[in-house]
């Protein structure tokens, strides 16, 4: 299982400690929210904060790009340090070349999918991803509601991989706590983006464990990208 805190809830003031302390706490990945302020209705940082927590976090920066023109900023956040980048399927015909680019420039390939958004969108871009990331929220926001209604996508993202052999990972995002975690461990999911439930934690380190054992007794294992 792979725990991936989002820098999105913790101290803004403070980045390069927060990003210490989430690589103290053993989780795999830390997960890196860009938003535009088009693609979603926040704005949050850029390349140059990847840059600050690249010094700081030794393991897999995962960065999700809710943004409306990830084109322009592939290279500037693979400089900065990213090692695995995720675009929306929303972005409908532009998903295929940016895809590819992602895969040229030597990173991890990542797709991610809103709520409202029917799972049968991604099937055709599934032999091309490492990770599909399936939203639980509606983006934009830490510290929002679970939403219940997405748990079938990640049955069926996992069907869909046990019968076409796919390996790509299936990532959950959006009010994941250990209960949710676990309901999404069960459906099929093995990798966690947790922002509040994580990063607002006193010790962080104990509630990654914790999330940690809570999802490998519910759901199978993969091998770390
Ligand atoms: C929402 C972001 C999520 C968010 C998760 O748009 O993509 O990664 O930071 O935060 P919590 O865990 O608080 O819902
Ligand atoms: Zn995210």
């Amino acid at each position: 299982m792979v725990i991936a805190p989002s820098l999105l809830a913790s101290d803004f003031g403070r980045f390069a400690a927060e990003a210490a302390r989430a690589d103290r706490s053993g989780a795999e990945w830390l997960h890196l929210d860009i938003m535009d302020g088009h693609f979603v209705p926040n704005i949050s940082f850029g390349p140059e904060v990847v840059r600050v927590v690249r010094d700081h976090f030794t393991r897999f920066l995962d960065v999700h790009l809710m943004c409306d023109q990830p084109e322009i900023l592939l290279e500037p956040f693979v400089q900065a340090g990213s090692d695995g980048l995720t675009v929306h399927v929303e972005l409908h015909d532009r998903v295929t070349p940016l895809l590819w680019k992602i895969r040229s420039l030597g990173k991890k390939v990542g797709l991610a999918i809103n709520p409202p958004t029917n799972i049968s969108e991604v099937k055709k871009y599934l032999p091309q991803i490492d990770v599909l990331l399936i939203m639980t929220v509606n983006p934009g926001f830490g510290g929002q509601p679970f939403i219940e209604e997405c748990v079938p996508k990640i049955q069926q993202a996992a069907i869909w991989r046990r019968q076409e052999g796919h390996r790509y990972r299936i990532e959950v995002d959006g009010g994941i706590n250990d209960t949710t975690a676990k309901e999404c461990a069960r459906a099929g999911a093995d990798t966690f983006v947790s922002g509040t439930a994580l990063f607002k934690k006193p010790n962080l380190g104990a509630a990654v464990r914790r999330m940690r054992k809570l999802t490998a007794a519910e759901g199978g294992h993969l091998p770390i990208p």
